[in-house]
């Protein structure tokens, strides 16, 4: 199988890359990536020889209908995928995941090649802290963020060519990725490096915002599993029961790392913060047969702090500026 991963040099892709190779070692793997801040040829390090690396922008029609006229399937995992940035500036979110995915749209219609839509459970908006709802492939949608709504955007696009061209696609809304090669402006790669580096990990408001963390082979696992036995046209939530408050994970990092559970500050709240996420995947598990390989979040959270530990070579060129960016607008409060 020819397959184009769009965003292979990123935290899901790479881990993607790395997965497949390990475990489905026939496969033909093309990366498109534009190598954003955001991307790191060093997290395809010891696959580089495996792959066909194309450095390049999902916006490039030209380019896309080449590589896509090529593979046998699209995974899309390009974008802009970070809430503070779309804040801050929405324009590339806006290109990138909009115009991004059109141009792989077009293309995969046009050469008629099975379309994987990797997407997000923020186009769900967000739950009380009490709701006793999860999101189900039912939830209307109701994004929050420009990059929420630019992910909610590209799935309607996903939708549209599949009813009113035939598209052979499906699409995964997936919960909170941790694991291996996460950017270090993340919650949890932040508050790592910052322990490693003797800085108090950094709070938004009360902490107390839910997310539902689930490790990123697991994510990944669970998309070659639709790949594999997705229906055309259908959406799958993929989530592993992970709800977890943003404060008890900053309290468990200090307490894995030997550090004092209280060491940390609040800082500035996100503009629109989303209180919740909690994903039911039912459907996936019933009618696919996946189940996710991490049962423990504490035991994937050792695993990953592990991880930073021994590859502050990754991470350490972009901590000082990803701080730095963060110093212009937060402030600790508390
Ligand atoms: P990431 O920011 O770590 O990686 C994104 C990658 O896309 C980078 O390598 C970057 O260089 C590349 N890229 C950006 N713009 C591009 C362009 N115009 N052309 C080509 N490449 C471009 O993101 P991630 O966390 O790995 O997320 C991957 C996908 O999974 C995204 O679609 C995101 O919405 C989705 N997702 C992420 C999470 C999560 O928790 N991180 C959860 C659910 C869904
Ligand atoms: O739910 C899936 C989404 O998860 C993906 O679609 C996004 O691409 C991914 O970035 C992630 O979005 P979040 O906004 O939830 O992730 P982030 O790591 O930015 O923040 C997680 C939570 O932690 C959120 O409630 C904000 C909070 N936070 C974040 C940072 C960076 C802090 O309290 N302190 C911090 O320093």
């Amino acid at each position: 199988m020819r397959i184009l991963v769009t965003g292979g040099a990123g935290f899901i892709g790479s881990n993607f890359v790395h997965q497949t190779l390990a475990t489905r070692p026939d496969t033909d793997v093309t990366v498109l990536d534009a190598l954003t801040y955001a991307g790191s040829t060093a997290s395809l390090a010891g696959v580089e020889d495996r792959i066909r690396f194309v450095e390049g922008d999902v916006a490039d029609t030209d380019l896309v209908e080449k590589l896509v006229g090529e593979a046998d399937a699209v995974v899309h995992f390009a974008a802009e995928s970070h809430n503070d940035n779309s804040l801050a500036d929405p324009s590339p979110f806006i290109r990138t995941n909009l115009i991004g995915t059109f141009a792989l749209l077009e293309a995969a219609r046009h050469h008629d090649v099975r379309y994987h839509h990797v997407s997000t459970d923020e186009v769900y908006g967000d739950l009380d802290l009490d709701d006793p709802k999860r999101f189900t492939e039912d939830t209307p949608y109701a994004p929050s963020s420009p990059y929420s709504a630019s992910k909610a955007g590209s799935d309607h696009l996903v939708r549209a060519w599949v009813r009113s061209f035939g598209l052979r696609a499906t699409l995964s809304n997936c919960s909170n990725n941790y694991g291996p090669r996460q950017h270090v402006e993340k919650f949890i790669p932040r508050q790592i490096t910052n322990v490693i580096d003797g800085i108090r990990p950094k709070l938004y408001g009360d902490g107390l915002n839910v997310r539902d963390w689930i490790h990123v082979d697991d994510h990944n696992s669970a998309v070659w599993t639709i790949l594999d036995k997705g229906r055309s046209g259908e959406t799958y939530l993929i989530g592993a029961d992970g709800e977890v408050n943003n404060r008890d994970v900053i309290r468990m990092i200090l307490e894995l790392m030997g550090q004092d559970p209280d060491a940390y500050d609040h800082v500035t709240d996100r503009a629109g913060h989303d209180r919740r996420y909690a994903i039911e995947s039912g459907k996936l598990r019933t009618e696919l047969g996946w189940t996710p390989a991490y049962e423990s979040f504490r035991d994937g959270l050792v695993a990953t702090i592990d991880w930073y530990r021994e590859n502050e070579s990754w991470w350490r060129p972009v901590k000082e500026a990803t701080e730095a960016k963060y110093a212009l607008t937060q402030r600790v409060v508390s």
